[in-house]
C-alpha cells in the first residue's frame, strides 16, 4: 500500500511481515518494563473485539459520547456554522459521524485513515447516506501533517477526533499530534474532540475489565497476533488481563500479567518473564475540564465550548486554531 506520494504505508518484508509491528514488539519486549503500542491491537479480530467492547454494559464511553452528539446538534450548528470541510481523524464510526454531519450542514467530508480498506468502506457508506455531500477519503498516517485534497483547500475545516483516542497517547505524543492537526487544518479551523472524564476508580476499572471478559480477550488477542504474524510461541494461556487506575497519570493502564515464569521466542529472539511481570499494552488517559483545556492549549488549540453527557461521564470539546500572539 502506498500513498499518493508513493510512500509505503504498510512496509512488509520478503516474507510478508509488517516491519513496524516486528520492530515495535522486539524493542518493546527488550525493555525492563515490557510494553507494546496499543495501535497493534487492531487486526481483524481485534477490531471486531473492540466493536464488542462498545456494546458491553460497563464500557460507557461510546454510549456517553453518542448521547452528546445526539443531544447537542443545535449548539454544534450554532458555533461551528455551515460549509466546513469535516476532517475525521480515523475512518469514522457508522453511528457518530452521521450524527455530526446531519447537525452542521458541512461543505465536504474528508475521512483520514492509514488503512485504505476500512477507509474506502466507511467513505462509501457515508456517501450513500449523504447524497450531495462531497466525500474525499485520504489514506494517510494522521500523526504527521497531511496534505488535504485540492477540492477542500478553500473551505474552513472542522477536525473531528471522537472516541477519546487522544487518551491513548502520553501527553507529549498527544501534544505533538494536536500540533500536527493544527498544521493540517489551518488558521480558520475548529476541532471537535472526545475526551473521557476522570471518575470513580471502580467504574473506570470495570469499563476496562468487563465481567463478560471481552476486554480481556481484546488484550490477550495481541499475543495471538504476535504468535501468528511474527513467528512466535508465546504461551497465551499463561497470561492474564489486568486493568489498573494510575492516579498520578490519571490513566487506566492495561497489562498482560505472566501467571508463572515463562520463556518464549519472537522472530528468533528469546525472552523470559518472571511470574507477576507484565507487558504494558495500553494507556487510556482521563481528563477534567482543566486538564483537557491545558492539553489543547499546549497543542495550539483554544478551547471554546465543552459538553458532557447527562451522567457527566464523557466530554466533547470544541476548540479553535490558536493564532500565536505576544502574551506575558
Ligand atoms: C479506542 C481509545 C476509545 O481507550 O477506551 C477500550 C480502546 N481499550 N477498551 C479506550 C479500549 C480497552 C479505547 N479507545
Amino acid at each position: 500500500m502506498t500513498d499518493k506520494h508513493g510512500i509505503r504505508l504498510v512496509d512488509l518484508d520478503e516474507s510478508g511481515v509488517d516491519r513496524a509491528f516486528r520492530s515495535d514488539v522486539l524493542k518493546g519486549l527488550a525493555q525492563s518494563q515490557k510494553a507494546i503500542p496499543a495501535r497493534w491491537f487492531y487486526d481483524e479480530r481485534g477490531s471486531q473485539l473492540f466493536e464488542e467492547i462498545t456494546q458491553v454494559s460497563e464500557y460507557y464511553p461510546t454510549r456517553a459520547e453518542t448521547e452528546i452528539l445526539r443531544g447537542k446538534g443545535e449548539e454544534f450548528a450554532q458555533l461551528i456554522g455551515p460549509g466546513r470541510a469535516v476532517v475525521e481523524f480515523g475512518s469514522g464510526s457508522s453511528v457518530k459521524t452521521p450524527l455530526l454531519l446531519s447537525a452542521i450542514d458541512p461543505g465536504a467530508y474528508v475521512p483520514l485513515d492509514i488503512s485504505g480498506e476500512f477507509l474506502r468502506a466507511a467513505a462509501a457508506d457515508l456517501a450513500a447516506q449523504f447524497p450531495g455531500l462531497p466525500v474525499h477519503p485520504v489514506e494517510a498516517d494522521f500523526t504527521k501533517r497531511v496534505e488535504l485534497p485540492e477540492a477542500v483547500a478553500q473551505m474552513p475545516k472542522l477536525g473531528f477526533f471522537p472516541g477519546s483516542t487522544i487518551g491513548n497517547m502520553v501527553p507529549r505524543t498527544a501534544v505533538d499530534l494536536l500540533r500536527e492537526m493544527r498544521q493540517t487544518l489551518g488558521d480558520e479551523a475548529m476541532l471537535l474532540i472526545g475526551m473521557d472524564l476522570v471518575k470513580d476508580e471502580a467504574v473506570l476499572e470495570a469499563a476496562y475489565d468487563d465481567a463478560q471478559g471481552v476486554t480481556a480477550a481484546f488484550n490477550l488477542n495481541l499475543l495471538t497476533r504476535i504468535n501468528r504474524e511474527l513467528d512466535a510461541d508465546i504461551p497465551v494461556d499463561a497470561f492474564a488481563h489486568e486493568a489498573r487506575w494510575v492516579d498520578t497519570y490519571a490513566r487506566i493502564e492495561m497489562h498482560l500479567v505472566a501467571q508463572e515464569d515463562v520463556t518464549f521466542s519472537v522472530s528468533g529472539e528469546e525472552f523470559s518473564m518472571k511470574a507477576g511481570e507484565t507487558i504494558h499494552t495500553e494507556n487510556s488517559h482521563k481528563f477534567d475540564a482543566r486538564s483537557s483545556n491545558t492539553l489543547l492549549l499546549a497543542g495550539h488549540w483554544t478551547p471554546m465550548e465543552r459538553w458532557t453527557d447527562e451522567a457527566q461521564q464523557f466530554s466533547l470539546v470544541l476548540a479553535r486554531a490558536m493564532i500565536p500572539r505576544s502574551a506575558p
